[in-house]
């Protein structure tokens, strides 16, 4: 099975600080950061584009898993690859041609990420399943950070387990220690986490946590 892998979604950091937000998550564990992208259309809310993945870059080697909530993902995949974005995971909402879209993202040397909407079927991850580096799951409407868990999206996940044995299947959205374990019993193994990591009273030990649930 794929290896855990814990994301602490930078979008509950200090944006201010986000070099030393980014060292501090990287030094408390996280194998990668997750960076929320809103463009303000396919989203109800604004954060960060291309140039704030540039200079982040320049303070830090760690795996950068951009998640792409924008209206037309085809327009950024090269200033994102040029700002030194590790994965590029759009919404399968956004495009007409998701395995056109995986191709551009690769030709520009990176990983490529299809991510699924709660209202979104699975079945529209079979024909390029393939080709992916990373599935993504929701488990809230994206826009925001600190929403509810929605365990209605988890049979997604056992689905997708079960057919791709060895696919990266990412959770997003009220991830925590209280729903960790039934994410990763259907077989979630990347896990991001905005208020449950950055909220806790150690970091450190939250993302401890939930690499051990991973695990077992
Ligand atoms: C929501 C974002 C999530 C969110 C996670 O649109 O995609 O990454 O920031 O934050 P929490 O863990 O607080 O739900
Ligand atoms: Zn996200």
């Amino acid at each position: 099975a794929p290896k855990p892998n814990i994301a602490p979604s930078m979008l509950s950091s200090d944006f201010a600080c986000l070099a030393d937000e980014a060292k501090r998550m990287v030094s408390c564990g996280a194998d990668s950061l997750h960076m929320d992208i809103m463009d303000g259309h396919f989203v109800p809310n604004m954060t960060m584009g291309a140039p704030v993945i540039k200079s982040l870059r320049k303070h830090t080697d760690v795996f950068l898993d951009c998640h792409m909530m924008v209206s037309k993902p085809e327009q950024w995949v090269d200033d994102f690859a040029k700002s030194g974005a590790s994965m590029y995971c759009f919404h399968v909402e956004a495009t007409s041609d998701p395995s056109a879209l995986i191709d551009q993202i690769h030709a520009a040397g990176m990983k490529a990420g299809m991510a699924v909407k709660p209202k979104t079927n699975v079945d529209v991850v079979f024909p390029v399943a393939h080709k992916l580096d990373q599935v993504l799951i929701m488990t809230v409407e994206p826009g925001f950070g600190g929403q509810k868990f929605m365990a209605d999206c988890i049979p997604k996940v056992e689905i997708l387990r079960q057919k791709y044995p060895n696919l990266d299947i990412q959770v997003d959205g009220g991830v925590g220690p209280e729903n960790i374990d039934v994410a990763a019993a259907a077989g979630a193994n990347v896990i991001v986490a905005g208020t449950s990591i950055f909220g806790a009273p150690s970091p450190k030990e939250a993302i401890a946590t939930l690499r051990n649930s991973v695990l077992t």
